[in-house]
């Protein structure tokens, strides 16, 4: 019985498929290769992640941490999380509040019985810049001692080196990098030293990628094989829904559930959730139980495309401008919504925008191409065999447009308007 997925991460009976990635993720970690977890937000990274340590822990050949750096700020945060969330591993817990012990003393027996949270405030207490690294290493040694070999999964790292790297203002700064670089070097030793005990996974909702080769750090990830999370195909996503519409008795005739996906176009797993959750409502409302072909272009125009209350859609574009920051988010929403209004985006338009969006003063800011690259990366847009690009999802380009085409004038000269051409 499939449950309905809500928009935080999901495991067990709320996991559909996603078979052959934890089949291929195991076999990663079985070999002792360190992996960089890469799709665009809401495919389903942390949910696999987080389903992958839930069956691992069950075979008792591997013991697993689960790490969020989301909130972390800097190195030191980023070492607190660490630390706190190896308790899970018990044979290298004690060796690790051994390594605290000048900040817990007098705490003795009572440990395990302070709140995890605090634990962490004392931690980090014992945490600063001069340090990290070697409680850093301490945590992984430790991690490494333990009898079974352990997975440790690093989720939104790529949001802690974005913090690392940039100033107050958005900037990319020398200290900043200097920062980030030592912080993935650190990483990238651990990694090394200790592979075959410890597996890292790293994944993120931003791509590491884009970011590292902006500011020439790419090398440091080197360790890491890449592993590209898809959307699920049209099949999976439509079985999905079928196995949903049976837990909740409803009926979705496979026509309207194949309308459903050809509308996403891509099948993002919280999107075909969201769609969903959205079409099981609007029966209730009517008091029916089967979907039909127009139930589903009106849930999809009234809820999936509005433009309030789609805090998930919105969600994009913050975390664009929390990647590109001041100065490259307007260039991407300019972009963007270029490209949602024409359908596509040619190679002139963007030497238009480069030369547009250059400016004297661009030390630290993203240009044009760093933008694209993103754009690109993130799967917002992507390449098709003309050359052009296009928005991967149907959803987030209609909805896009809705929301920012209606008066849309591009700053650069309007060549043609767009829908009329032929592709
Ligand atoms: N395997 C899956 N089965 C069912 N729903 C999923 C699955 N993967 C993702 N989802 C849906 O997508 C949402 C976001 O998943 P999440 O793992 O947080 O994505 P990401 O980490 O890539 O941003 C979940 O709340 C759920 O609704
Ligand atoms: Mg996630």
């Amino acid at each position: 019985m499939l449950k309905k997925g809500g928009s935080n991460w999901v495991e067990g009976e709320k996991f559909f498929d996603r078979e052959l990635e934890l089949e291929a993720l195991e076999e990663r970690v079985r070999d002792g290769t360190h992996t960089l977890l890469t799709a665009q937000r809401r495919m389903g990274k942390t949910s696999l992640v987080r389903e992958l340590l839930r069956c691992l822990g069950k075979t008792d050949d591997f013991d697993t941490v689960f790490v969020d750096l989301e909130t972390a700020m800097n190195s030191a945060d980023a070492i607190a999380e660490l630390s706190i969330q190896a308790k899970s591993v018990r044979g290298a817990w004690d060796r690790i509040l051994a390594n605290f012990a000048n900040v817990l003393k007098g705490l003795g027996d009572r440990i395990d019985e302070i709140a995890l949270a605090d634990l962490k405030v004392k931690l980090r207490a014992g945490i600063d810049a001069g340090n990290w690294k070697q409680r850093g290493d301490a945590v992984f040694s430790a991690l490494a001692g333990n009898e079974r070999p352990v997975v440790l999964a690093i989720d939104e790292l790529p949001i802690l080196v974005n913090r690392l790297l940039k100033d107050e203002n958005d900037r990319i700064t020398p200290e900043g990098k200097q920062e980030a670089d030592a912080f993935l070097s650190w990483l990238r030793k651990n990694g090394q030293e200790h592979q075959g005990q410890i597996s890292i996974i790293l994944s993120g909702s931003v791509g590491l990628e884009p970011l590292l080769e902006q500011v020439g750090l790419s090398a440091q990830a080197n360790i890491f094989s890449a592993f590209d999370l898809k959307p699920w195909n049209e099949y999976t996503a439509a079985s999905c829904l079928e196995e949903l519409s049976d837990t909740y008795r409803i009926v979705l005739p496979l026509d309207v559930r194949q309308s459903m996906c050809s509308k996403l176009r891509c099948c993002i797993p919280h999107h075909v959730q969201m769609f969903f959750d959205k079409i099981h409502h609007h029966l209730k409302r009517e008091g029916r139980q089967k979907a039909s072909l127009d139930d589903v272009s009106w849930v999809y125009q009234q809820e999936m495309l509005s433009v309030r209350g789609q805090m998930d859609l919105q969600h994009y574009e913050g975390r664009l401008k929390t990647i590109l920051g001041k100065t490259g988010y307007p260039i991407a929403l300019e972009i963007l919504t270029y490209t949602a209004v024409h359908d596509y985006l040619d190679d002139e338009t963007v030497h238009l925008y480069e030369k547009y969006f250059t400016t004297q003063d661009d030390v630290g800011t993203p240009s044009v191409e760093d933008v694209l690259h993103v754009l690109h990366h993130d799967g917002y847009l992507e390449r098709q065999p003309d050359g052009t690009s296009r928005f991967v999802s149907g959803l987030l380009e209609d909805w896009w447009r809705n929301r920012y085409g209606g008066n849309f004038k591009s700053t650069i000269e309007p060549r043609q308007s767009g829908r009329e051409v032929e592709r």
